[in-house]
Order: structure tokens, then C-alpha cells, then sequence
């Protein structure tokens, strides 16, 4: 059966027009709410991944798990302002909060589509079952490299063979139904093309969609990492090795449609701010559409808009993943 990502058509909505035309349209009051939501339920995860922030402890700000309270700040905004679409998605492994499922099944019901991304290592029969009944919409399962190798040294604490027995499984369990729309995702760090092949053979059959991109390792600081010397040393051969062009982003599309949340309610501007670097209010003090329209928040789109990414922190760190070879 081909399936189609529930999401695109949100997607298509956001990626037109350019950062000014965005900002303008804020300003004008023709958007005054975020297209979608990404949700983060925790900033603790069980991998090491050596490239990411959590995996490395360089992460400063506190660790925690989303709260009852803030939980129902998220749905009763949901509801509020007929937020399309949340994905469960950032800067921890979202199936370690403990009423995960709970909590996307609360969140579909307040009319939201539900996306989750998940290094897949904890999931059972009983939680995929769930998955499936409680109408989960899309699922992104991560992985690193192209091979149990590749795989294994980046992504610490992971195992590439358990990964694929669980997507497989995921696979079985969906069976014929439309949803979930399954994605897995790799990123490359100078794997051969034959070991690319190799992969591709590996996950075609059970997912919709594949998509292998680059992982990003220049911007990441080693002196900031909680790792051993050895690591250290890994990921600075790595940087060396980084086959990709360091381009601005031509379109932003998370400062302008989107909102992320913190575990704590905090909310900021882009999914890829892992430390606090664009905080523009939290969820527990004020409601999703004042944040959205906040002063704070269009100070930072206006220095966006104008192309001043060097004057913020997670900007200046913000490039695309363009292959040298392209
Ligand atoms: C931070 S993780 C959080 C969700 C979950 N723990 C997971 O691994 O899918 C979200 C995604 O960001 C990707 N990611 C993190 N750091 C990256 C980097 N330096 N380069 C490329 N992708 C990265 C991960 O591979 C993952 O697909
Ligand atoms: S599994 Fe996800 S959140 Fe955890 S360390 Fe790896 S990339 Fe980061
Ligand atoms: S880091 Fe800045 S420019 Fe990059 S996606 Fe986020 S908000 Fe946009």
C-alpha cells in the first residue's frame, strides 16, 4: 500500500515565501499562530550518541521529564487555537517519560496529528500496539551510519541489529493499516557507497520512506563535552573529515511557523535550540498565541529576516547539510 506523509500538507503551507515575507506576515497579523508544535517530554535519553548534545551531556540547562501541569497547558492550547499537528521530537528520547503514551494519545485527542521521533531501542509489542490504537500518525525512527559498525560506534548504548528487529516488528504489527506513516532516518559520515546500498537494502521494505542526509559535527564544541579523551579525539578526526558545505539556511522555517516546548513548559523558537539560547516564555505563563506574537520573539525574526544569523547563538550554528559532491 502506498501511504502518503500526513504531514506534507502542513509542510507545503510553511515552506513558501521568503524569511521577510514571513515576518512580514506576523507583523501584518496574517499568521499570528505556529503552523505545528514540537514537543520535547525530556531532555534524558538512554544512547551516548557522541554527536548530539544530550548523548555528550553538553547540554547545561536542567534535565526533567514533562509534568501533569504542562501537559495540560499543551492540550488545553491545542484545543484553543486548533493547533494541526505536534511532533514529539528534540533534545531527549521521548518513550523514556513514562506516560508517553498517555500523553500523544491526550494531545491526538485534542485534535492534534501525532509525529514521533525515537531511537526505537525501548519499544515493545504492548507500546507499539498502543501506538497503533491510539492512532499515532507518523513515526520517525533514527538511526547513524549505514551498517551495525557505522551504527554501533556512533550511536553509544544503541545496537543496529535490535533496531531493525524493532522496525521490522513495528512493520508486522501495522500490517495493512494506513497509519502509521513510517520514516526511518540515517545521517552519513563518509560511508562508502556500497555500504549506503547496503543499508537501503536493509530498511526499504519496512518503512514509506527513508532518507540518509549528514551529520552535522562542526558546529559541535568538544571542550563542552562530558566525554573521554578518546571521544574527544574521534569527534575532532570526525570534524576534520565533514564533507559538507557550511550554508545558511535560504528559509527559516522554525522561527517564523513553528513553537518548541521545553519539558518544563519553556517554549522557544527553533527545535534545534538545545540550550535555551531563544526562549521567548513558557506555556504554564502565558497562552501559545501571545508567545507566538511576543516582542522578544520578533526581535529575534527581525535579526533573522535580516540575515544577522551571527547574533544569535543557535543561528550562527545553523547550516545546511549540502553535500560537497553536489
Ligand atoms: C536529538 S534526536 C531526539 C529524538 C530521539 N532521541 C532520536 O534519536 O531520534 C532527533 C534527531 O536529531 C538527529 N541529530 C542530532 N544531532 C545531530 C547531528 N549533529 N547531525 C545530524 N543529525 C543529528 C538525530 O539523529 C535524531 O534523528
Ligand atoms: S538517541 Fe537521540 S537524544 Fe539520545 S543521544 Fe542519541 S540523538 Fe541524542
Ligand atoms: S537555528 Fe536559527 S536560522 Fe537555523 S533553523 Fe533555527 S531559528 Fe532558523
Amino acid at each position: 500500500m502506498k501511504r502518503a506523509n500526513p504531514f506534507i500538507p502542513i509542510y507545503h503551507t510553511v515552506n513558501v515565501g521568503t524569511n521577510e515575507e514571513k515576518y512580514n506576515a506576523i507583523k501584518e497579523g496574517t499568521v499570528c499562530l505556529p503552523a505545528y508544535l514540537d514537543v520535547e517530554l525530556t531532555n534524558y535519553c538512554n544512547f551516548r550518541c557522541c554527536f548530539c548534545p544530550t548523548g555528550t551531556k553538553s547540554m547545561k540547562r536542567m534535565k526533567g521529564y514533562m509534568s501533569d501541569d504542562v501537559v495540560d497547558a499543551l492540550t488545553e492550547n491545542i484545543k484553543k487555537f486548533n493547533i494541526a499537528a505536534v511532533r514529539f521530537i528534540r533534545w531527549g528520547e521521548p518513550t523514556m517519560h513514562p506516560k508517553y503514551l498517555e500523553i500523544m494519545e491526550k494531545v491526538k485527542n485534542a485534535g492534534a496529528l501525532i509525529h514521533i521521533n525515537t531511537n526505537g531501542s525501548l519499544l515493545d509489542d504492548v507500546q507499539i500496539q498502543k501506538m497503533i490504537d491510539i492512532h499515532l500518525d507518523s513515526i520517525k525512527f533514527s538511526f547513524q551510519g549505514a551498517d551495525e559498525g557505522t551504527y554501533n560506534e556512533m550511536r553509544e548504548g544503541g545496537d543496529y541489529l535490535k533496531l531493525l528487529n524493532i522496525v521490522r516488528k513495528f512493520h508486522k504489527i501495522r500490517g495493512n493499516r494506513e497509519y502509521p506513516y513510517i520514516q526511518i532516518s540515517t545521517t552519513l559520515t563518509g560511508e562508502t557507497l556500497e555500504q549506503i546500498e547496503n543499508f537501503k537494502a536493509d530498511v526499504a521494505e519496512y518503512c514509506d520512506y527513508y532518507n540518509i542526509g549528514y551529520t552535522k559535527l562542526n558546529h559541535l564544541n568538544v571542550e563542552e563535552m562530558n566525554i573521554s579523551n578518546d571521544e574527544k579525539c574521534k569527534i575532532l578526526f570526525l570534524q576534520k573529515q565533514e564533507k559538507i558545505k557550511r550554508v545558511y539556511r535560504a528559509v527559516c522555517v522554525e522561527a517564523f511557523n513553528k513553537l518548541s516546548i521545553n519539558w518544563n513548559g519553556d517554549i522557544t523558537l527553533c527545535c534545534a535550540d538545545y540550550d535555551n539560547f531563544m526562549v521567548v516564555g513558557n506555556i504554564l505563563d502565558s497562552n501559545l498565541k501571545s508567545i507566538f506574537n511576543s516582542k522578544i520573539a520578533n526581535i529575534y525574526r527581525e535579526t533573522i529576516a535580516n540575515h544577522q544569523y551571527g547574533k544569535i547563538k543557535c543561528c550562527a550554528d545553523c547550516y545546511e547539510t549540502v553535500s560537497l559532491t553536489k
